[in-house]
């Protein structure tokens, strides 16, 4: 007989043989941004995420830095949308303001925190389609010069990294090729490489105010019934010099991101996108799970499939409770 209960007998013989660990300075907290003044608003499909105005960032990056996670991604929520969203675009946008602003406290108060910059159009766009329109349809090859250019601003702002998750052929060698130019050379490019065209993020759709005025994005993002074309997508992004894939979203998609670890070499992401938060914290709220063990649990299996880098919204909760000295399992 296999006595493979022998090495589960205490919590610390479990602990040693443990194969996986939740790495805190992997995870990364999505944060939304908009003007205004005094803004804290939560988000009311996201319990315990809010849209902050810059002059209260600081009240986050204080418990983001305190948490010690490793970085943050950046979302702007613009006053004016129109169809280029060209927000995005202008060095006094609300993106670049609020990455200016993170970079500047962090240095004033001496701490390293990794700011990512989501690259997209969705949120700037007065149709909320993640490209320029033509015929109804999204344009891919009109659409990349602007994706070079809000990357461009944002690195300009003081983005360390830059994410662009419009899943745009050819997204990841346009804005290589302007970073490039412009003397950024050291700037990585993490893209959302294997991106689907989900309902899980229908909460985020409201805290970015993003959502599609008409159709869907299904002619951009990939199709759920498609693995090997993910791969594919995996590989594309990684040719085109992409230094860290992406997998979007994670609990449904788990299988990509197990698939694509032997295949690539590079860093993997996972997206725990906004309706995995939200259904965690509705059924927590109703008394129907243990929170902190579900969170734990969902982290972990993100780790063990082969993610280097968690985005979770869920990523200062969980610090936290690592501070109450629970016990996970
Ligand atoms: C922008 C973008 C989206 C998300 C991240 N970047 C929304 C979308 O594609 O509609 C979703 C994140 C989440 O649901 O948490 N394109």
């Amino acid at each position: 007989m296999e006595r493979l209960r022998r090495l589960r007998k205490t919590p610390l013989i479990r602990d040693m043989v443990a194969e996986t660990q939740i790495k805190v300075k992997g995870l990364i907290y999505p944060i939304f941004v908009q003007w205004g003044s005094h803004i804290r608003q939560e988000v009311p499909s996201m319990p315990g995420v809010y849209r902050y105005s810059v002059d209260r960032l600081a009240e986050l990056l204080d418990q983001v830095l305190q948490a010690g996670i490793g970085g943050v991604m950046v979302f702007g929520i613009p006053e004016k949308k129109d169809e280029t969203g060209s927000d995005c675009q202008n060095p006094k946008g609300i993106a670049a303001t609020a990455i200016r602003f993170i970079k500047d406290y962090c240095r004033e108060k001496q701490k390293d925190l990794l700011v990512i910059a989501d690259i997209c159009l969705c949120e700037y766009t007065s149709h909320g389609h993640c490209g320029v329109l033509e015929q109804g349809d999204v344009a891919n090859d009109a659409s990349l010069p602007l994706h070079a250019q809000a990357a461009l601003t944002a690195v300009q702002a003081g983005a360390d990294m830059v994410a662009p998750s419009s899943m745009m052929d050819g997204v990841v060698n346009a804005i290589r090729n302007t970073l490039d130019q412009a003397g950024y050379t050291q700037i990585p490019i993490m893209g959302y490489s294997a991106k689907f065209a989900s309902s899980f993020y229908g909460p985020f759709r409201d805290a970015a105010d993003s959502a599609p005025q008409q159709g869907d994005r299904k002619s951009y993002q990939m199709d759920p019934r498609n693995g090997r074309e993910a791969l594919r997508e995996l590989l594309a992004d990684e040719q085109e010099g992409a230094d860290i894939l992406m997998v979007k979203p994670g609990l449904s998609y788990l299988d990509i991101l197990a698939k694509a670890r032997p295949l690539t070499l590079r860093p993997l992401a996972v997206y725990n996108v906004s309706g995995e938060y939200s259904m965690v914290k509705a059924a927590a709220n109703a008394g129907m799970i243990d929170e902190k063990r579900i969170v734990t649990e969902i982290l972990t299996a993100f780790f063990r499939a082969g993610a280097d880098l968690v985005i979770t919204y869920h990523a200062l909760d969980y610090v936290r409770w690592q501070e109450g000295n629970h016990e996970p399992f």
